[in-house]
């Protein structure tokens, strides 16, 4: 089997969930083993964090301590072993959250960043990573519809327009990783979308 690392990006309320759930079942059908996974979190330690990273007050540059430590155990107790094993991962957010995030929302230095990054990646990435970006008003209003506010989502519009853009540069960077997938749309169009990107890749 081949594996592969797929990554879910996005500003919060851009509907990454729901489709998560659509492509791993697309996947499994083709008979792929499928690791559904998430970032901040996805170790019993890293989720410890994430609740940390989520709740409690702190400045960017921390924040993207504890989510890089975070990553670290991710990657060496679940990522690595389930690619290893020929496995696939699908990952809601990974490092390209933290360029976003921290980078573009928070203000900190892409360069720090980007050390932090060789450190606890050592050259690996994401096979493939849809990035689901809608303007940040249309995402606050599904947001308002759906559920309470953590630290991130109580941030006003101009720092999800900087997270865009820590996404955008990021999508320019690696721009055969990336796959922009229109979430303004419905779900079918936004499925269809994705059913694209797998048809073309041969996935
Ligand atoms: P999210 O993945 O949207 O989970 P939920 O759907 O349960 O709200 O929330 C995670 C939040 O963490 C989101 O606001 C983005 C933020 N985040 C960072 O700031 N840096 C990171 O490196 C990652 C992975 C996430």
């Amino acid at each position: 089997m081949v594996a592969r690392f797929i990554t879910f990006e996005g500003i919060d309320g851009a509907g990454k969930s729901t489709h998560i759930a659509a492509l791993t079942a697309y996947l499994s059908d083709k008979g792929a083993t499928v690791v559904g996974t998430r970032e901040p979190g996805g170790t019993e330690l890293a989720e410890a964090l994430r609740e940390l990273v989520l709740h409690r007050r702190m400045d960017g540059l921390t924040e993207a301590l504890l989510v890089f430590a975070g990553r670290r155990d991710h990657l060496q107790r679940v990522i690595e072993p389930a690619l290893a094993a020929g496995q696939t991962v699908l990952c809601d957010r990974f490092t390209d959250a933290t360029f976003a995030y921290q980078g573009g929302g928070r203000g900190m230095d892409a360069g720090v960043l980007a050390a932090l990054e060789q450190w606890v990646q050592q050259g690996r990435q994401p096979d493939l990573t849809l990035w689901f970006d809608l303007p940040p008003a249309q995402a606050a209003q599904r947001r308002a519809a759906a559920r309470e506010a953590d630290r991130f989502e109580q941030q006003d519009l101009a720092f999800f327009e900087r997270v865009r853009a820590g996404y955008a540069q990021r999508a320019a960077d690696a721009p055969a990783r990336f796959a922009r997938i229109d979430a303004s749309r419905s779900v079918a169009e936004v499925a269809a979308q994705i059913q694209a990107v797998m048809v073309a890749r041969q996935w």
